[in-house]
């Protein structure tokens, strides 16, 4: 009987997706580490929600007009009747959390939270622009202090820097608050209404004229020329508060651009506002992002609770250190590898890579019953710098060949202090 041909697979990643696997996942999760570190020292505390929202809480945080709510957001109806989205950000979602855990009524303001995960868009899939991506976020809710949106740029700037990033630009700017901005808006509208504009940038000017400013498209940036920004009709105590975050990044040796033009996809913004832009990324050149948000709170029925966060985004950064040929500190998957020779050796060494293992060394073991070749080739390719090979002569003999799989160089150790020996030698080796 013959066995029916084996098809190739059908299934492959959703379009705008790819998957993690190694030898590449340890750069991400390396990145992730790195880039949640600095906040972790600075007394922000874990937070973890739901991968889904109900809809109306993005379309009132994010903003109705805004691309992520109008084209890209994956939404659902439930059996139940539930409407909900995938999690296109992070900051609607852990500001909810943290008013419904009522973390603000604590009395310890600003509630500091950091977050990390999958966050989803249904955008236009190109280098560096996925449908699902990575977010390292953190938030500072219910404090209107400019050294805490300072704190929060320089960790950020920590997080890159760590990591060996040194090509990235801050871009920096405000966008005023519910004092100063509705009069710039009502400029701007002006503005923009006396220019030859198509009819959607028209439409854009009544519901969302400083997203105008943002237009990325040629034609319509040769005609901005000449339009009022925001920085020249700041309040008085907007433009302190600003003045006083740039300061405080100064002292803190972290150099900025100031772009009086960037405005960001995302409506809940006040004062504060930032970008991390890289120049080797090409179209899809933001790293990360942010700025104050003081009136989400109110705005998804909390109480008013001024705050300020940013998301950094794990794939482009991964990309960005690509582009700069740095690759991040990834700890060796695998220290030593065991092969046995035989049935006693099997368990012989099985119970000293699990010893070693629980004494914290990153051990593994030849399974699968190979041969001794077959098996010292799987110790070269795990990256291990020892190979732990026993036969029934070395037990009889109560040894185990260590064998340094840099140097070729074999010494035989007595089988009772073997995880001492490889302990030690570790740290010596590394
Ligand atoms: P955002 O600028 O929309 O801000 O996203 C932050 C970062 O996520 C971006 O700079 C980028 O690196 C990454 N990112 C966004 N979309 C994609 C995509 N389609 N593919 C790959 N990476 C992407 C926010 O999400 C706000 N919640 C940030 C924030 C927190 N503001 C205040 N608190």
């Amino acid at each position: 009987m013959t066995t029916p041909p084996v098809s190739a697979p059908s299934f492959r990643a959703p379009k705008g997706t790819y998957d993690l696997l190694p030898p590449q996942s340890a750069e991400h999760l390396a990145v992730r580490e790195a880039l949640a570190a600095p906040v972790r020292r600075a007394g922000y505390g874990y937070a973890e929600t739901p991968g889904f929202e109900q809809v109306e809480l993005f379309a009132r945080g994010v903003g109705e007009s805004t691309d992520i709510v109008t084209k890209e957001m994956y939404t659902l109806t439930t059996k139940g009747g539930d409407r909900l989205a995938l999690r296109p950000e992070g900051t609607a979602s852990v500001l909810r959390a943290a008013l419904e855990a009522g973390l603000h009524k604590a009395g310890n303001l600003p509630v500091k939270l950091w977050y990390s995960g999958s966050y989803y868009r249904y955008e236009r899939p190109q280098k560096g622009r996925y449908r699902h991506f990575a977010q390292v976020g953190a938030e500072a809710i219910g404090a209107e202090d400019p050294a805490l949106d300072a704190e929060l740029i320089i960790l950020a700037v920590d997080g890159y820097r760590s990591l060996g990033l040194t090509g990235f630009r801050l871009l920096l700017n405000s966008l005023g608050d519910r004092e100063c901005r509705p009069a710039y808006r009502a400029v701007l509208q002006d503005f923009l209404r006396g220019l030859d504009l198509d009819d959607e940038t028209r439409k854009r000017i009544e519901i969302n004229p400083l997203r105008v400013l943002d237009d990325k498209r040629d034609q319509v940036r040769a005609r901005l020329g000449g339009a009022p920004l925001m920085r020249d009709h700041l309040c008085e105590a907007c433009r302190d508060y600003h003045d006083e975050v740039r300061e405080l990044l100064g002292a803190a040796g972290v150099p900025f651009e100031d772009d009086p033009r960037l405005v960001r996809g995302l409506d809940y913004y006040t004062r504060t506002t930032f970008e991390f832009v890289h120049d080797g990324l090409g179209a899809q050149s933001a790293i990360g992002g942010g700025g104050r948000y003081d009136g989400l709170s109110e705005m998804i029925g909390g109480p008013a609770l001024p705050s300020v966060g940013w998301a950094l985004g794990v794939d482009r950064t991964v990309l960005a250190l690509r582009a700069e040929g740095v690759a991040p500190k990834v700890p060796p998957a695998t220290e030593v590898y065991a092969v046995p020779l035989g049935g006693q050796a099997r368990r012989t060494l099985f119970s000293l890579v699990t010893e070693l293992r629980r004494a914290g060394v990153a051990a593994d073991f030849a399974y699968g019953g190979r041969g001794l070749k077959n098996a010292m080739k799987s110790a070269n390719r795990s990256g291990a710098r020892f190979a732990l090979v026993a036969g029934e002569r070395d037990l009889a003999e109560g040894v185990v060949q260590l064998k340094d799989l840099h140097s070729g160089e074999q010494t035989a150790v007595p089988l009772s202090a073997a995880g001492e020996e490889v302990r030690a030698r570790f740290g010596s080796s590394s």
